[in-house]
């Protein structure tokens, strides 16, 4: 069948998410079971307060994440260590080698949500990084310079040439994931690159753009970082997204905030998209006339990436009715709004 012919039923392998924040405590019990529900591994971010440091620290949050999931739920949490000047290159490959830490986090000091542990100096992890590259551990890399000097809607663009060109070029065998890309520069960038780069493309970034965010009011669920930019980007996004190509997969960065934390004057940046994340790509990739692109998208090039297997089971998804879903979920932490595309999505996951 071609996508000339409507399709209303897609099987697909059960997706991962590549770049996921669960939290901890009572939000992390609240979001998981949304995760879990439909994914069934996720590269979890380790932005925590304090951050998952050392190989220790990422065992034991990965035993609360463990403790939180409901027991009929089947999830692996692939966790990753968060990278500071003071990280010891031998804690990295230990923890690598004994399947603790499937990557290495990289935030610019500063650069987001509980970023201020990150990096300022790039020469002092590089020892680290030459570490990884010897051992085949992908490094994920926040790209947005912090300088702030530069225009924010900028920071990914000048990060590629300022941090991550002389990057790559010094360390040329370490495998780097750019994370949460958002603009054509990055696009053009792990396009013309044919080794060790790959990018995640979250869903919220291939929806929105800036003038869903400012246009006729600020609308702060739409705030994330890196921040939505011009529709010219977010085309670019969607057409890397549904290309087949394989290093472009999904990472949903969700992100969940309270919404007391979100509407206030100074607000988190962060989209919760993951109860509704499957049904908001299906309708994405349907409008693309690529709907049999998904499954490269979700399910295969990231565990390809990862050098690691796709999953065997699959899930179904069945166009219908809209599908509805909460706006916002309570969690013991508080509310936490849901992402709302703002068009209604015709795709459910089949249960
Ligand atoms: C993330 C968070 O809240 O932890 N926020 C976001 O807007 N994406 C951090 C991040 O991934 O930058
Ligand atoms: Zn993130």
């Amino acid at each position: 069948m071609s996508d000339k012919t409507p399709i209303t039923r897609l099987t697909i392998r059960r997706p991962d998410d590549w770049h996921l924040h669960l939290r901890d405590g009572d939000m992390l019990q609240g979001v998981l079971p949304y995760t879990a529900a439909h994914f069934a591994r996720a590269i979890i971010m380790p932005n925590l307060v304090p951050p998952v440091v050392t190989a220790q620290q990422a065992t034991d949050y990965r035993s609360r994440i463990m403790a939180a999931l409901p027991d009929r739920m089947s999830f692996t949490p692939l966790m990753t260590l968060y990278l500071t000047e003071d990280t010891d290159p031998e804690d990295v490959a230990q923890a690598h080698a004994a399947g603790i830490a499937t990557a290495v986090k990289l935030y610019p000091a500063g650069a987001t949500t509980n970023s201020a542990s990150g990096v300022r100096d790039f020469e002092k992890v590089r020892p680290v990084l030459e570490k990884m590259a010897e051992i085949g551990m992908p490094l994920c890399v926040h790209g947005e310079v912090t300088d702030s000097q530069i225009d924010i809607f900028d920071r990914e663009a000048v990060f590629i040439d300022r941090v991550l060109k002389p990057i790559r070029k010094k360390v040329p065998d370490l495998r780097v994931i750019m994370e949460h890309v958002t603009t054509q520069d990055a696009v053009d960038y792990v396009r013309d690159t044919p080794k060790n780069l790959a990018a995640t493309i979250t869903t919220h970034h291939l929806i929105i753009n800036r003038n869903n965010l400012l246009a006729g009011g600020i609308r702060p669920h739409y705030y994330c970082l890196p921040v939505a930019k011009r529709e010219r980007h977010r085309i670019a996004l969607v057409q890397a997204a549904v290309s087949g190509d394989p290093r472009f997969f999904l990472g949903t960065d969700s992100a969940p905030h309270t919404d007391p934390a979100k509407l206030q004057p100074c607000g988190c940046a962060g989209c919760f998209t993951a109860p509704n994340t499957l049904s908001c790509l299906a309708e994405v990739f349907e409008a693309a006339g690529k709907l049999k692109a998904l499954e490269a998208f979700t399910s295969l090039n990231g565990p390809a990436y990862y050098r690691l297997p796709p999953n065997e089971e699959t899930i179904s998804l069945v166009k219908g009715d809209p599908v509805t879903y909460p706006e916002r979920i309570d969690t013991g932490a508080g509310p936490v709004t849901v992402f709302d595309p703002g068009f209604s999505l015709h795709w459910h996951v089949e249960a």
